[in-house]
């Protein structure tokens, strides 16, 4: 089992930020990740389509014979992956918006969230942000159509640059000091939200935690690979394979992508 694949599954491009995080930190482990870009964007999804897409990506993982699952995705972790952990034997790794070290560090006690609408009105965002951000002032936006534009592979367009302002504008005006990006899409939005944002303004995205997390589960589960070369990693997508290719330009890590119907 411990030679097994690390199993990544997301509603499409953006969870390839965590996928790059975990091949960075656990280099000798191989990967299969599965972006489900045709069924994208899961976020305005209702929590029984999110959790049936969910339960798919993870037969087809398990299919590959994957060893633990990691849920790079926002929406589908604050939605489904309480089932997913009930219904399988594998760990499950997901992925929450990083609300408690943005609330521990604020000075100015107010701290912006961008996430999508699913992740927003979730019960685990309502008790996460109830637990570590009672005494600050949360203000939540819904980066409505930031996922499908980054799925087209438009992220340097004009119209998410207006989009994107948008939504930053009313954070900027309440005097955020950080801003937690609640979506596996958003980091790729980074270069562009550090042009409109104070460098006084810590953008925190959870992608390195999740790397952390998933090889603290490895390890407690004696399911780290003794395998001492560079790990594998197939990426598969159900739509364009361009746009998936397009996203991980920047990758210094060997990878194949391929199409697959799933
Ligand atoms: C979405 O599919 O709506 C966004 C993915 C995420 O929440 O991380």
């Amino acid at each position: 089992m411990q030679q097994q694949a690390i199993g990544i599954f997301d509603s499409g491009v953006g969870g390839t930020s965590i996928w790059k995080e975990i091949t960075q930190l656990l280099p000798n482990e191989d990967t299969i990740y599965l972006a489900d870009s045709k069924y994208a964007p899961y976020g305005k999804r209702s929590k029984a389509e999110i959790l049936e897409l969910s339960i798919k990506n993870t037969e087809k993982l398990l299919g590959f014979g994957c060893k633990i699952i990691v849920v790079a995705c926002n929406t589908a972790t604050t939605n489904a992956i309480k089932e997913l952990r009930s219904m399988y034997d594998v760990p499950f790794i997901g992925i929450e918006p990083a609300i408690k070290p943005a609330a521990l560090h604020t000075k100015t006690k107010k701290v912006g969230v961008l996430a999508t609408k699913g992740t927003l009105s979730s019960e685990l965002f309502a008790k996460t942000s109830d637990l570590y951000a009672r005494n600050i002032e949360v203000i939540e936006v819904i980066g409505k159509g930031l996922v499908e534009l980054i799925e087209r592979g438009q992220i340097h367009s004009n119209e998410m640059h207006k989009l994107l302002f948008s939504y930053i504008a009313p954070m900027i005006k309440k005097n955020i000091d950080y801003l937690v990006l609640g979506c596996s899409h958003y980091p790729y939005l980074i270069p562009i939200l550090q042009t409109m944002l104070s460098s006084k303004v810590t953008i925190i995205d959870s992608g390195e935690a999740v790397a952390r997390q998933t090889q603290a589960i490895l390890k407690s589960n004696n399911l780290l690979t003794t395998n001492t070369k560079s790990g594998k990693h197939i990426l598969y997508t159900n739509d364009n394979v361009d746009t998936l290719v397009d996203i991980l330009k920047s990758s210094t890590t060997d990878y194949s992508v391929s199409r697959l119907d799933f």
